[in-house]
C-alpha cells in the first residue's frame, strides 16, 4: 500500500476547498455554481452537472471567461429518487467538476484526476478502478501512464461509458470514470465483479468527459469544432469515502440532519434498516426542497414546481410510516443553514421565504391528508362490511381529482387496513378525465390550449431584476399567440411574451410555467 500524504479524515467544507484550489493551482478559474433552475436553456428542468453552464462554451456559442474553469456546482436529479435513503443516492447534490474549453483534452484531465485523488485527498491508488469506452485506447494508455495497471483499468459501453447530452440535445461524448473499492481484499462476487457490478462494492466517485459531438434532438452526432473536457465529481461521496462512513448520511453534511428527523420521530438512528432510510429521506428531501425554493421554485402543479411539490410530499409520506404527522421539514431545513450557507450564500439569504413557503406547503398536505384519510377510511369500512379486497380505481380517482389525496397515500391507508388497490382502474378513470376535457369545446378547450402552451414554454426561466426596478431591457425568448406556442406574431396580433429578465414580480416566483395561474 501507497504511503498517504494527507490525512483523510477532512470535513466537506475541506475537501470542497481542497478540490477548488487545487484546480486553481493548474490555471483554472473558479466560477460560481448556477442556479438550480437554468437560464435561458429550454432543453432542461433543472441543473443536473457543472457542465450545463458550460455548454454554450462548448458549443461555440458564447467565449468563457478562462479557458480552464472549475465549480462546485449545486445539482438536482430525479432520476435516482427511488434510491434515495440508501447509501449513495441523492436528489440533490454537489457537483465539484474542473471543464476545459477547447483547452487540454484527456491526458491532463486523467492526470489531474490521479493526482487529486490519490496525494491531494490520499486516497489509496490501489482501490482506484477506472473505467473507459470500448475503444478509447487513449484514455487507457494514460491511466496507464499515471501508474493504474492495466488489469484494473475496465472497458464498457455506451451506456456506461458514455455522457450526454445533458437534455435532449446538446454537447456529450466517451467518458472515464474512477470507481472506489469499499472492500479491498475480499473476494470478488464472480468474475465479472469490478466497476459497475451492482453488489455494491464498487460506488463510482468522479466522471471525466470527453466532449467531442454535438447530437441533435433525432440522435445524430456532429463533431464539435474543439474538443472539451467535462468532469464531475459527488462531493458527497468524495467525503463519505475521506472521513471512511458507511454512507453519504454519516458525513457531516448530512449527520445533524439525520440526527433531527430521528428526535423529531422520536426513533433512534441505526437500530432499523425500514426506520433509517425513512429518516434518510426525511433529511435529504428537506435539503433539496430547500434548496429548489432558493432558487426561486415555487410548488405548483406543473414543470419545476411539481417536482418540488412531489419531492416535499414524498418526504412527508416518510416521515408518517415513523408516525410524524406535524409538519417537519423547517426543523430540519434550519440544521441546513449552518451546513451549507457559507458555501451557497444565497441559501442563507432566502432564509425566511424557504421556511414560510415549506410550511404553507406542508400544512396545506396534512389537511388534505386529514381530509382524504377520513373519507378514504369510510370507503374501506363499507368495503369490508361488503367483504371486498379492492379499493375500486374510480373511488381512488374521486379523492385525488376532488381532495388531491395521492395515490401512494390511499395505497398505504388501504394496506394498513388489509385491502390493495385498482391501480389499473385509477388510470383508466384518469384517462377518462383526460379524454372528457379534450372533447370539450369552446373557452375551456381554449383554456387548456393556454394552459398547455405555458407548459411548453415552463422550462424558460425569467430573471427576476431585484426589487429596485420598475424598467428593464430584455430579449424575448417565447412567444404565445392564440393558445399556442409561436416563433413569429405580425402587426395588430394579441401575443404574451416571455422574456430572459424582467422587473415583474411574478405571481408564481420567477417561472414562466405559473404565469395566468
Ligand atoms: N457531466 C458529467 C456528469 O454529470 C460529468 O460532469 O457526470
Amino acid at each position: 500500500m501507497t504511503s498517504h500524504p494527507h490525512p483523510l479524515h477532512r470535513t466537506a467544507a475541506d475537501l470542497r476547498e481542497l478540490y477548488l484550489a487545487y484546480f486553481e493551482e493548474k490555471g483554472h478559474l473558479r466560477v460560481p455554481s448556477f442556479s438550480l433552475v437554468p437560464q435561458n436553456d429550454p432543453t432542461l428542468l433543472f441543473t443536473t452537472a457543472g457542465m450545463v453552464q458550460m455548454k454554450p462554451y462548448f458549443l461555440g456559442e458564447a467565449t468563457p471567461p478562462n479557458v480552464r474553469l472549475t465549480s462546485t456546482q449545486k445539482s438536482f436529479r430525479t432520476t435516482d429518487i427511488d434510491e434515495v435513503g440508501d447509501t449513495t443516492h441523492l436528489t440533490f447534490f454537489e457537483m465539484l467538476g474542473n471543464f476545459s474549453v477547447g483547452d487540454y483534452f484527456k491526458r491532463e484531465a486523467i492526470q489531474f484526476a490521479w493526482e487529486f485523488c490519490t496525494q491531494r485527498v490520499g486516497l489509496d491508488p490501489e482501490r482506484l478502478w477506472p473505467t473507459v469506452f470500448l475503444d478509447d485506447d487513449e484514455a487507457q494508455q494514460h491511466w496507464e501512464e499515471a501508474g493504474v495497471p492495466a488489469e484494473r483499468i475496465r472497458r464498457f459501453g455506451e451506456e456506461d461509458n458514455w455522457w450526454g447530452p445533458a437534455g435532449d440535445s446538446g454537447p456529450c461524448g466517451p467518458c472515464s470514470e474512477i470507481h472506489y473499492d469499499l472492500t479491498p481484499g475480499e473476494p470478488f462476487h464472480g468474475p465479472t465483479c469490478g466497476p459497475n457490478c451492482d453488489c455494491g462494492r464498487f460506488v463510482e466517485i468522479w466522471n471525466l468527459v470527453f466532449m467531442q459531438y454535438d447530437q441533435a434532438a433525432d440522435g445524430t452526432r456532429t463533431p464539435l469544432a474543439r474538443t472539451h473536457i467535462d468532469t464531475g465529481m459527488g462531493l458527497e461521496r468524495l467525503t463519505a469515502i475521506a472521513q471512511q462512513v458507511d454512507s453519504v448520511y454519516d458525513t457531516d453534511l448530512f449527520a445533524p440532519l439525520v440526527q433531527r428527523a430521528a428526535e423529531i420521530a422520536g426513533r433512534p438512528y441505526g437500530q432499523d434498516p425500514d426506520a433509517d432510510r425513512a429518516l434518510r429521506v426525511m433529511a435529504e428531501h428537506s435539503r433539496s426542497v430547500a434548496f429548489l425554493i432558493a432558487d426561486g421554485v415555487v410548488p405548483g402543479n406543473e414543470g419545476r414546481g411539481y417536482v418540488l411539490r412531489r419531492v416535499l410530499r414524498r418526504g412527508i409520506r416518510f416521515a408518517r410510516r415513523l408516525g410524524v404527522q406535524d409538519p417537519f421539514m423547517g426543523r430540519i431545513i434550519q440544521d441546513v443553514f449552518p451546513i451549507m450557507g457559507s458555501a451557497y450564500p444565497g441559501l442563507r439569504d432566502a432564509h425566511d421565504h424557504i421556511l414560510q413557503t415549506v410550511a404553507r406547503e406542508e400544512e396545506q398536505f396534512q389537511r388534505t391528508l386529514a381530509v382524504g384519510t377520513a373519507l378514504l377510511d369510510e370507503v374501506v369500512t363499507q368495503l369490508l362490511v361488503d367483504d371486498q379486497t379492492t379499493v375500486p380505481g374510480d373511488e381512488l380517482f374521486r379523492l385525488y381529482d376532488t381532495y388531491g389525496f395521492p395515490l401512494e397515500m390511499a395505497e398505504e391507508v388501504a394496506a394498513d387496513r388489509g385491502l390493495a388497490v385498482d391501480r389499473e382502474g385509477f388510470q383508466k378513470a384518469m384517462d377518462a378525465q383526460s379524454q372528457r376535457s379534450r372533447d370539450a369545446a369552446g373557452g375551456f378547450r381554449a383554456a387548456r390550449q393556454v394552459s398547455e402552451a405555458y407548459r411548453t414554454l415552463s422550462s424558460l426561466a425569467t430573471q427576476f431584476l431585484a426589487y429596485d426596478r420598475t424598467e428593464a431591457e430584455s430579449s424575448v425568448t417565447g412567444l404565445i399567440v392564440g393558445g399556442g406556442v409561436t416563433e413569429k406574431a405580425s402587426k395588430d396580433q394579441q401575443v404574451e411574451v416571455v422574456t430572459a429578465a424582467s422587473p415583474f414580480y411574478p405571481e408564481g416566483g420567477g417561472q414562466v410555467g405559473d404565469l395566468g395561474r
